[in-house]
């Protein structure tokens, strides 16, 4: 059977890497690219030197500011319209998954029709629209690599995931010296969700040889450096080593998909507006726990790789080492334990558990589950 291997056709990593986009869109011709970011790394002068640096060589940006956490149809609409009101002529999207997600879906308005919940499920996007730069400042959702963009549908309530190579950026950028700043929650929130695409590509359906080794050094790479990186956030070698650890976590499950713990995890997002990375980081073990027995010698890998000692450990043991460290590694760098934390109530529950079934994620899990293990499973959550 064949086996698709996506990713952006050029990466840019390392520190300083920032200082060559203006290049890369003077080269190319674009003249008006619409920048898609948020207040804060605006008001933390993140893009103000990539503006100056833009307009050096006579290209000159909008900026859309207005992208908050758990992007929304609304929002995509809004920066589309600022698009088209200044002609821009490509996009640069400087953020973690929220500006990249919106910049993603303003780009498949620029040549897809309206609206945006067309776009829903996966392989729907007929044509690429702009050229897209995505400079990711967290690490990390890994959107600058993916095929995906979640956008929270607010009538419906739910969190779309619109899954298409046409959205994968044309370059995408990892500078560690922008993430020097990213606050010790945030550090952890998205390093736990760099480590739950890495475990989820590593054991999915869809896990090829082409994508092992990189889930399996990206949950190496994270194991080490998450909690230093949380620790200093101003420790430059463990920011860059994040950087590219969940880079090759991206391109592990942008390639052989994710699993029961992204499925779960989209609802609190969209039902409650919680953290992606913290949702991710709470539901990681438990649902490890129940595939780990349809995947003992890959969970036994993980507990390799994560640094426990399995030589003296039989398959299941070591398997569930892995469950072990992952809980260890999530206290450490201070994840919440549970959604009751968050005002979560079991009563609504429930209405959690048929979008989780129908997320996208779910077909790629290990093993399928009823109605009933997903609610048992975000009981065992709370
Ligand atoms: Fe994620």
């Amino acid at each position: 059977m064949s086996f698709r291997l996506c990713f952006p056709k050029i990466n840019i990593s390392g520190p300083g890497a920032l200082a060559e986009v203006p290049a890369e869109l003077e080269m190319r011709g674009y003249k008006r690219p619409l920048i898609v970011t948020d207040a804060i790394l605006c008001e933390l002068g993140v893009v103000n030197p990539l503006i100056e640096a833009l307009k050096e060589r006579a290209i000159v940006p909008t900026v859309f500011s207005d992208v908050v956490p758990n992007p929304t149809v609304a929002l995509v609409e809004a920066g589309y319209r600022m698009l088209t009101a200044n002609r821009c002529d490509s996009i640069i999207c400087v953020g973690g998954g929220s500006p990249i997600d919106t910049g993603k879906g303003i780009r498949i308005l620029s040549a897809n029709p309206g609206p945006i919940t067309l776009y829903n499920g996966v392989g729907k996007v007929a044509k690429a629209g702009l050229f897209l730069i995505a400079v990711n400042t967290t690490a990390g959702t890994a959107a600058e690599v993916t095929s995906n963009a979640v956008i929270t549908d607010t009538v419906n309530k739910i969190k779309m995931v619109i899954i298409d190579s046409n959205s994968i950026p044309d370059i995408s950028v990892n500078d560690p010296e922008m993430m020097l700043g990213i606050p010790a929650g945030t550090t952890a929130a998205t390093g736990m969700d760099a480590l739950t695409h890495a475990i989820e590509a590593y054991v999915a359906k869809g896990a090829h040889v082409l994508t092992d080794h990189a889930a399996l050094e990206a949950i190496r790479i994270i194991t080490q450096w998450l909690p230093r990186a949380v620790a200093d956030g101003s420790n430059l070698e463990a920011r860059e080593m994040m950087a590219y650890g969940q880079f090759i976590a991206g391109l592990a499950f942008n390639n052989a998909g994710l699993g029961y713990v992204h499925a779960m995890a989209h609802q609190p997002g969209a039902m409650r507006d919680l953290p992606h990375g913290v949702c991710n980081a709470i539901l990681l073990p438990i649902v490890c726990e129940f595939n780990r027995p349809h995947a003992k010698e890959r969970y036994a890998r993980i507990a390799d790789v994560m640094g426990v000692d399995i030589a003296n450990l039989d398959v299941e043991a070591a398997s569930r080492a892995a469950i072990n460290a992952i809980r260890a590694l999530s206290k450490q760098v201070g994840i919440p334990k549970g959604f009751s934390e968050f005002g979560v109530t079991a009563d609504e529950l429930p209405t959690w558990v048929e979008k989780a079934q129908k997320d996208p994620c779910a077909p790629g899990n290990p093993v399928a589950m009823t109605d009933e293990q997903v609610l048992a499973l975000y009981k065992a959550a709370l």
